[in-house]
């Protein structure tokens, strides 16, 4: 009998031993966004819950609810910092929101093409501004994606940024683009992506702020026939992963989630670059009317959102350096 419990002692040890030098904890994730399932975000998210599926031989699952099926960003985000929700691919809209600094890279023009947004993504300025999250949000940031280039559509003339002035412009919802539309004369209109095609159907709004994908995917060119080509800020996206949740992960996995969850996201920032202008020349196609602006034509409102946003956002500056360099570097 004292044999019998000495071996059962033993074996018991040994595999407490066994489950400390070796973690073999499988997890269900759940990761949230909210783009709706045919949204390049959305793909990339079932493709990273396959492929870590796949790696760690079946111990993790990650389960996926794309068009906000778990709240918006900022109930998200909220899930998130409590560590209900795991993981989700969040605008950098609602990161601003609760970290001022990244507001920077709502700079008007802070870029002047999709190029060079996905290079700025790519650089180290994006990389250190992610030591900012765990204390100010309670998230990890893993890497950056991106949506194409922002533009205007209206349901009527748009034929120089005056045109906009006392129309109701949907935004998205956060500070930066409503201090930029705030000094465009226009009154800004915060709505979620997925309330923005009845809200142009039923006048509840004269124009959108958005990319040439969501135009096409979202169909919002049947209700504003207006498009002022403007390319006037980026719009990058960040994954995330709960602070509380991950450190509970072990070393490798936390390796093979933000290796697997950033090839993913560099994957989303390719295809945003690479497609922008053959959606250009698709929505040149339609029945619409199309009118040009570059920064020129919106001087005065892009200065009067560096006055607000330069003393909000010291990253601004660093951001503004990197751009130059990435100019630098393709002369
Ligand atoms: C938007 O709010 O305009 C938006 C959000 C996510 C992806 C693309 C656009």
């Amino acid at each position: 009998m004292i044999a019998l419990r000495r071996l059962l002692a033993t074996a018991s040890l040994a595999s407490c031993i066994t489950l400390l030098s070796f973690p073999v904890m499988s997890q269900d994730f759940r990761l949230g966004l909210i783009t709706p399932p045919s949204h390049h975000w959305t793909q990339a998210a079932q493709s990273f819950a396959e492929s870590l599926n796949a790696a760690s031989d079946g111990r993790h699952q990650v389960s996926v609810f794309p068009a906000a099926q778990l709240g918006n960003e900022a109930q998200m985000v909220q899930q998130l910092q409590t560590g209900a929700l795991d993981m989700a691919f969040l605008t950098v809209a609602e990161i601003s929101n609760r970290v001022p600094e990244f507001g920077a890279w709502y700079a008007p023009y802070l870029v002047d093409n999709i190029d060079e947004a996905a290079a700025l993504l790519k650089s180290d300025a994006a990389e250190e501004m992610f030591d900012l999250l765990p204390q100010q949000a309670g998230l990890i940031g893993v890497g950056y994606g991106m949506a194409g280039m922002r533009q205007m559509m209206a349901r009527s003339a748009l034929n120089s940024p005056d045109d906009l002035s006392g129309m109701r412009v949907r935004i998205t919802p956060f500070d930066p683009i409503r201090d930029f539309y705030t000094a465009l004369n226009t009154a800004p209109t915060p709505l979620p992506l997925p309330a923005v095609y009845d809200a142009l159907a039923n006048r509840q709004i004269d124009a959108i702020d958005m990319d040439f994908d969501s135009i096409l995917i979202f169909r919002f060119y049947e209700r504003a026939e207006h498009m002022m080509i403007s390319n006037h800020m980026m719009f990058p996206m960040v994954g995330v992963v709960s602070a509380r949740v991950w450190r509970n992960l072990s070393e490798q996995d936390q390796e093979l989630i933000s290796s697997l969850m950033r090839e993913e996201l560099d994957q989303v920032i390719e295809t945003f670059r690479l497609q922008e202008a053959e959606q250009e020349a698709m929505l040149r196609e339609r029945d619409i009317v199309i009118t040009e602006a570059d920064r020129d034509a919106f001087a005065d409102s892009v200065s009067q959102w560096e006055a607000i946003w330069s003393e909000k956002s010291t990253r601004l500056a660093t951001l503004r350096e990197a751009v130059e360099q990435i100019r630098h570097s393709q002369e």
